[in-house]
Protein backbone atom coordinates (compact mmCIF):
# COMPACT_ATOMS: atom_id res chain seq x y z
CA UNK A 1 0.00 0.00 0.00
CA UNK A 2 0.87 3.18 -0.49
CA UNK A 3 0.84 6.65 0.91
CA UNK A 4 -1.23 8.78 -1.82
CA UNK A 5 -0.37 12.98 -2.11
CA UNK A 6 -2.85 14.82 -1.56
CA UNK A 7 -3.92 17.60 -3.40
CA UNK A 8 -4.60 21.26 -1.91
CA UNK A 9 -6.37 24.24 -2.75
CA UNK A 10 -6.37 25.82 -5.05
CA UNK A 11 -5.25 23.04 -7.90
CA UNK A 12 -8.02 23.06 -10.05
CA UNK A 13 -7.94 19.74 -10.63
CA UNK A 14 -10.18 19.63 -7.00
CA UNK A 15 -12.63 21.38 -9.35
CA UNK A 16 -13.50 18.44 -12.05
CA UNK A 17 -16.82 16.57 -11.71
CA UNK A 18 -15.64 12.96 -11.32
CA UNK A 19 -16.66 10.18 -13.15
CA UNK A 20 -18.80 7.41 -12.28
CA UNK A 21 -17.01 3.90 -11.88
CA UNK A 22 -17.24 0.76 -14.63
CA UNK A 23 -14.91 -1.33 -13.80
CA UNK A 24 -14.54 -3.10 -10.68
CA UNK A 25 -11.59 -5.12 -10.39
CA UNK A 26 -7.79 -5.50 -8.94
CA UNK A 27 -6.49 -2.21 -9.95
CA UNK A 28 -9.51 -0.41 -8.28
CA UNK A 29 -9.26 -2.48 -4.86
CA UNK A 30 -5.08 -1.32 -4.63
CA UNK A 31 -6.40 2.33 -5.69
CA UNK A 32 -9.10 2.20 -2.39
CA UNK A 33 -6.67 0.67 -0.19
CA UNK A 34 -3.90 3.16 -1.01
CA UNK A 35 -7.00 6.17 -0.73
CA UNK A 36 -7.68 4.60 3.00
CA UNK A 37 -4.66 4.18 3.89
CA UNK A 38 -3.72 8.22 3.20
CA UNK A 39 -6.98 9.09 5.05
CA UNK A 40 -5.93 7.70 7.83
CA UNK A 41 -2.38 9.14 7.55
CA UNK A 42 -3.61 12.31 7.31
CA UNK A 43 -4.39 15.01 10.43
CA UNK A 44 -8.60 14.62 11.04
CA UNK A 45 -8.56 11.33 8.75
CA UNK A 46 -12.51 10.68 9.29
CA UNK A 47 -13.04 10.97 4.67
CA UNK A 48 -11.60 11.13 1.84
CA UNK A 49 -12.19 11.63 -2.07
CA UNK A 50 -10.85 10.12 -4.92
CA UNK A 51 -10.45 13.58 -6.87
CA UNK A 52 -8.50 14.39 -3.36
CA UNK A 53 -5.74 12.12 -4.92
CA UNK A 54 -6.09 13.47 -8.25
CA UNK A 55 -8.26 10.57 -9.74
CA UNK A 56 -11.46 12.41 -10.61
CA UNK A 57 -13.76 8.83 -10.22
CA UNK A 58 -16.75 8.78 -8.06
CA UNK A 59 -15.11 6.56 -5.00
CA UNK A 60 -14.95 8.29 -1.14
CA UNK A 61 -14.31 6.54 2.25
CA UNK A 62 -15.96 7.87 5.69
CA UNK A 63 -14.84 6.42 8.33
CA UNK A 64 -16.02 8.86 12.07
CA UNK A 65 -15.92 5.69 14.18
CA UNK A 66 -12.86 7.54 16.31
CA UNK A 67 -15.21 10.51 17.33
CA UNK A 68 -16.58 9.64 20.57
CA UNK A 69 -20.42 9.46 21.24
CA UNK A 70 -22.00 9.34 17.83
CA UNK A 71 -24.17 6.99 16.30
CA UNK A 72 -21.88 5.89 12.80
CA UNK A 73 -21.94 3.08 10.68
CA UNK A 74 -17.95 1.92 10.83
CA UNK A 75 -15.94 2.26 7.60
CA UNK A 76 -17.58 3.10 4.78
CA UNK A 77 -16.06 2.99 1.10
CA UNK A 78 -18.75 4.24 -0.80
CA UNK A 79 -18.46 4.08 -5.10
CA UNK A 80 -20.88 6.13 -7.00
CA UNK A 81 -22.98 7.24 -4.30
CA UNK A 82 -26.21 8.85 -4.36
CA UNK A 83 -27.66 11.03 -1.65
CA UNK A 84 -31.44 9.95 -2.25
CA UNK A 85 -33.28 11.60 1.21
CA UNK A 86 -32.25 14.32 3.36
CA UNK A 87 -33.93 15.53 6.71
CA UNK A 88 -33.52 18.68 8.18
CA UNK A 89 -30.52 21.29 8.64
CA UNK A 90 -27.26 22.05 10.98
CA UNK A 91 -24.75 24.06 10.69
CA UNK A 92 -21.13 22.88 11.66
CA UNK A 93 -17.70 23.66 11.49
CA UNK A 94 -15.94 21.35 8.47
CA UNK A 95 -11.84 20.84 7.61
CA UNK A 96 -10.54 19.15 5.01
CA UNK A 97 -6.90 17.41 3.77
CA UNK A 98 -6.85 19.65 0.73
CA UNK A 99 -7.57 22.65 2.96
CA UNK A 100 -5.33 22.53 5.33
CA UNK A 101 -4.91 25.94 6.85
CA UNK A 102 -8.31 26.53 6.93
CA UNK A 103 -11.77 25.21 8.72
CA UNK A 104 -15.28 26.56 8.00
CA UNK A 105 -19.12 26.66 8.93
CA UNK A 106 -21.07 24.69 6.94
CA UNK A 107 -24.84 24.38 6.64
CA UNK A 108 -25.67 20.43 6.02
CA UNK A 109 -28.46 18.15 6.05
CA UNK A 110 -29.03 16.62 9.27
CA UNK A 111 -30.24 13.15 8.23
CA UNK A 112 -29.13 11.47 4.79
CA UNK A 113 -29.78 8.54 3.19
CA UNK A 114 -26.71 7.04 0.65
CA UNK A 115 -27.07 4.63 -2.13
CA UNK A 116 -23.61 3.25 -3.28
CA UNK A 117 -22.04 -0.14 -4.69
CA UNK A 118 -19.52 -1.28 -2.93
CA UNK A 119 -15.49 -2.57 -4.18
CA UNK A 120 -17.26 -5.17 -6.21
CA UNK A 121 -20.28 -3.54 -7.53
CA UNK A 122 -22.99 -4.98 -4.92
CA UNK A 123 -25.52 -2.38 -3.61
CA UNK A 124 -25.00 -0.70 -0.24
CA UNK A 125 -27.98 1.99 1.33
CA UNK A 126 -26.83 4.27 4.68
CA UNK A 127 -29.05 5.75 6.94
CA UNK A 128 -26.43 8.60 8.70
CA UNK A 129 -27.24 11.54 10.69
CA UNK A 130 -25.30 13.98 12.32
CA UNK A 131 -21.37 14.25 12.17
CA UNK A 132 -21.66 11.21 10.03
CA UNK A 133 -24.43 12.76 7.54
CA UNK A 134 -22.11 15.82 7.34
CA UNK A 135 -18.95 13.87 6.53
CA UNK A 136 -20.91 11.83 4.10
CA UNK A 137 -22.14 14.96 1.87
CA UNK A 138 -18.86 16.72 2.83
CA UNK A 139 -17.19 14.05 0.64
CA UNK A 140 -19.31 13.30 -2.14
CA UNK A 141 -19.12 17.54 -2.61
CA UNK A 142 -15.69 16.79 -4.17
CA UNK A 143 -17.10 14.44 -6.39
CA UNK A 144 -18.97 17.33 -7.66
CA UNK A 145 -15.71 19.38 -7.76
CA UNK A 146 -17.12 21.39 -4.50
CA UNK A 147 -14.60 22.42 -1.51
CA UNK A 148 -16.39 23.41 2.01
CA UNK A 149 -15.30 26.76 1.08
CA UNK A 150 -17.55 26.93 -2.02
CA UNK A 151 -20.46 26.03 0.87
CA UNK A 152 -19.78 28.65 3.26
CA UNK A 153 -22.59 31.16 3.90
CA UNK A 154 -20.11 33.69 4.61
CA UNK A 155 -16.17 33.82 4.34
CA UNK A 156 -15.87 36.92 6.77
CA UNK A 157 -17.85 35.47 9.17
CA UNK A 158 -17.35 31.54 8.60
CA UNK A 159 -13.84 30.93 7.51
CA UNK A 160 -11.30 30.52 10.45
CA UNK A 161 -7.44 29.68 10.36
CA UNK A 162 -6.14 26.77 11.83
CA UNK A 163 -3.51 26.97 14.59
CA UNK A 164 -2.80 23.62 14.86
CA UNK A 165 -3.90 20.48 13.47
CA UNK A 166 -6.72 18.65 15.22
CA UNK A 167 -5.77 15.62 16.61
CA UNK A 168 -8.35 12.74 16.78
NI1 LIG B 1 -12.58 17.40 2.07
Amino acid sequence: MAILEVLTYPDERLEQISQPVEQFDDELRTFVADLEETMRAGPGGVGIAAPQVGRTQRIVIVDVSVKPKIKHNGRMLLVNPEIIEWEGYAVGREGCMSVPDYTGNVIRAERIVVEAVDIFGAPLRYECEGYEARAVQHEIDHLDGLLFLDRLVSRRNDLFRRKVYQKV
